[in-house]
């Protein structure tokens, strides 16, 4: 069957409802004593633009690290889902880049699977569905439109066989250690028994290199941190200048994590109309703009069994910078 088709099971999203959202939490960050701004709305078509353009920066290496073990990995992991039929469902899809060379694995073992794209909003759905049509015109693809869980949780309810989530390129490591692991519960919670999750996290290792990965020579990581500011300026009405702030990011032993932040250069005065408040920012005070955490093999293992999966499959690549863990619900 050559089929695109995306469900929408979204359709009561309340788009003023997440425009309020927006509002309310960056009221919130900035009256923080120590400020902060949550990662998720770098993420607007600007932010996933530029983000697009950190995944093939050379200093970026978990891009091209789990790019090499879905290549090397892909047959044996085709082997591993060899259900018929499954739904190969991506979370959070994006372009569909990362999957891309799982799906060719796929394609060229005969698993017979469809694709479903499922994210929030409909035109990423409607983009990653074209994108990988373009590539494989055969591919049996059906977006949805939706919260994760609630998309998963219809899967399985629909006896439209075995689902195996895919949650690649570490995006669990922006998550703090508690929204972790409410997120892993909720999935496993979605799940049927049997169903399986790809999981990607990105490894400790020397510490430079992690630095490096956050601090690329053209800027394009501090421009994408720094597109939350413009977005506040777009969508909230502030007047924030983004060279009166400076882009740090540096790794932190005591969390585990890469940190990043804006610093303001000066003191200075920040008016977000949508907000009707002014914010004050003495110089090089901080705004926490990400987290990045990093894992090791057997905090993996933990948090698997924690949150009620057995590992089936842990696949790394050569430089043992990265690994894309497959779990099992239980
Ligand atoms: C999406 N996420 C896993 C990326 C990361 O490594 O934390 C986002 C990113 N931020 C700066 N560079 C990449």
């Amino acid at each position: 069957m050559k089929s695109a088709e995306v469900v929408n099971k979204n359709q009561d999203f309340d788009y003023e409802a997440a425009e309020g959202e927006f509002a309310r939490d960056v009221l919130h960050g900035l009256s923080q004593t120590c400020k902060s701004l949550p990662c998720k709305y770098i993420y607007d078509d600007v932010g996933t633009e530029l983000f697009s353009r950190i995944m093939s920066l050379p200093e970026y290496y978990p891009a091209g690290c789990e790019a090499e073990i879905l290549e090397t990995y892909g047959a044996v992991l085709a082997e591993t889902i060899r259900e018929n039929p499954v739904n190969l469902v991506e979370l959070g899809a994006g372009d569909g880049q990362k999957t891309r060379i799982l799906i060719g694995h796929l394609i060229n073992s005969g698993n017979e699977f469809t694709y479903v794209p499922l994210d929030i909003s409909g035109a990423a759905v409607r983009k990653c569905a074209k994108n990988l049509r373009s590539s494989f015109p055969d591919l049996r693809v059906r977006g949805m439109v939706s919260d994760y869980f609630d998309g998963l949780k219809w899967l399985a309810s629909q006896d439209c066989g075995m689902n195996v989530a895919l949650f690649l390129g570490s995006t669990i490591g922006n998550f703090s250690s508690r929204a972790r692991a409410e997120f892993l519960n909720n999935l496993r919670g979605s799940l049927n028994p049997g169903d399986m999750v790809l999981v990607g996290f990105d490894l400790v290792k020397d510490a430079e290199l992690m630095i490096r990965a956050y601090n690329d020579s053209l800027g394009v990581t501090a421009q994408f941190n720094k597109n939350i500011l413009a977005r506040i300026n777009r969508e909230l009405g502030g007047d924030f200048d983004l060279n009166a702030f400076r882009y740090f990011s540096t790794w932190d032993e005591v969390s585990g994590g890469i940190q990043s932040y804006l610093i303001s250069k000066r003191p200075q005065k920040v008016r977000i109309e949508a907000l009707s408040e002014t914010f004050a920012f003495e110089p090089w005070e901080a705004i926490h703009t990400e987290s990045s955490y990093k894992f090791s093999l057997p905090q993996i293992r933990k948090l698997a069994e924690d949150s009620g999966f057995e590992t089936a499959g842990q696949y790394l690549d050569s430089g043992r910078y990265f690994a894309d863990c497959l779990w099992k619900a239980v």
